[in-house]
C-alpha cells in the first residue's frame, strides 16, 4: 500500500495551527493528528497519578500503558485517554504547563515518536500532523511542511479571546507572559526544539485571514498531489 500523503504543520502556540489543521483535514478528508494533545494526555495521566514530571522511570512506566485516541464528532476533534473524553481536561492552564514540562523529557519524546507515526500511517487518504517537531523529527520526509507563526502579541490576543469565550478571563499581560515562557521552553529544550525545518514553507499569519492561510496550505497539498 502506498504511504498516505503526510502534511506537517509546526509552529508556536497561537499561530492558528489547530484551527487551520481542522479545516484542512475536513476539506481534504485527511486524518488529523493533534500531537500536542498527546503530550497533554501524558501530562494529565502523570498529574492524576501524582508523579513528579521529571521522574523518567515512572514516566516510562506510564507511557507503556498509554492509550490515546481521537474521534471527530460534529466537527470537534475529541481526545480520549483510556476511553475517557479528556478534550477539556487536557487544556486547563495547569495541564498546559505540565504538558510543556513532560514534553522536554527525552524519554517521553522518544516513546511518542512511534505512536505519532502509527496514527498518521494508518490514515486512509492522508494525514495532517500539527505540532512542534513534525517536519524536523517525526516526519522529516513529509510531503508538505509548513511552519506557521505570528507575532507574540497577536498570538496572545487570540488566546485571550479564546479563554474569554470559554468564560475564563485573564489579563492579557499574563497570557502574554505565560506564552513567552512556553515559547522559551519549547524553543530552548535540547531534544527536538521548536524550529522550522530547513525545507518548510514559512507562513506568517499575523496579518493573513484564516481563509487565506488554509488556501495557501491547500494549494501546497494539491500541487504536491499533482507531483
Ligand atoms: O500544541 P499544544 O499547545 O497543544 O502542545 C502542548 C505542549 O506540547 C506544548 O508545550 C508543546 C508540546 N509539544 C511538543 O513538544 N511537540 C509537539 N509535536 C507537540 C506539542
Amino acid at each position: 500500500m502506498p504511504r498516505p500523503l503526510i502534511v506537517a504543520i509546526d509552529g508556536p502556540a497561537g499561530a492558528g495551527k489547530s484551527t487551520v489543521s481542522k479545516i484542512l483535514a475536513r476539506r481534504l478528508d485527511f486524518t488529523l493528528v493533534d500531537t500536542g494533545a498527546i503530550y497533554r494526555c501524558v501530562a494529565l495521566k502523570a498529574r492524576r497519578q501524582g508523579l513528579a514530571l521529571d521522574d523518567d522511570a515512572r514516566l516510562e512506566q506510564l507511557l507503556g500503558t498509554l492509550d490515546v485516541s481521537f474521534h471527530v464528532e460534529e466537527e470537534v476533534n475529541h481526545v480520549f485517554l483510556e476511553g475517557e473524553d479528556v478534550s477539556e481536561a487536557i487544556r486547563t492552564p495547569e495541564n498546559s504547563l505540565a504538558a510543556s514540562q513532560v514534553s522536554s523529557r527525552p524519554v517521553v519524546r522518544a516513546h511518542l515518536l512511534d505512536l505519532q507515526r502509527r496514527l498518521a500511517l494508518h490514515a486512509q487518504h492522508g494525514a495532517i500532523l500539527e505540532g512542534r517537531d513534525i517536519g524536523t523529527v517525526v516526519f522529516p520526509d513529509a510531503d508538505v511542511k509548513v511552519f506557521l507563526f505570528a507575532n507574540p502579541e497577536i498570538r496572545a490576543r487570540r488566546r485571550y479571546e479564546e479563554l474569554f469565550e470559554k468564560g475564563h478571563e485573564k489579563p492579557i499581560d499574563q497570557v502574554l507572559s505565560e506564552q513567552n515562557r512556553r515559547d522559551r521552553e519549547d524553543s530552548e529544550r535540547e531534544v527536538a526544539p521548536l524550529k522550522p525545518a530547513a525545507d518548510a514553507v514559512q507562513l506568517d499569519s499575523t496579518d493573513l485571514p484564516l481563509s487565506e492561510v488554509v488556501q495557501r496550505i491547500e494549494d501546497l497539498v494539491q500541487s504536491r498531489r499533482r507531483g
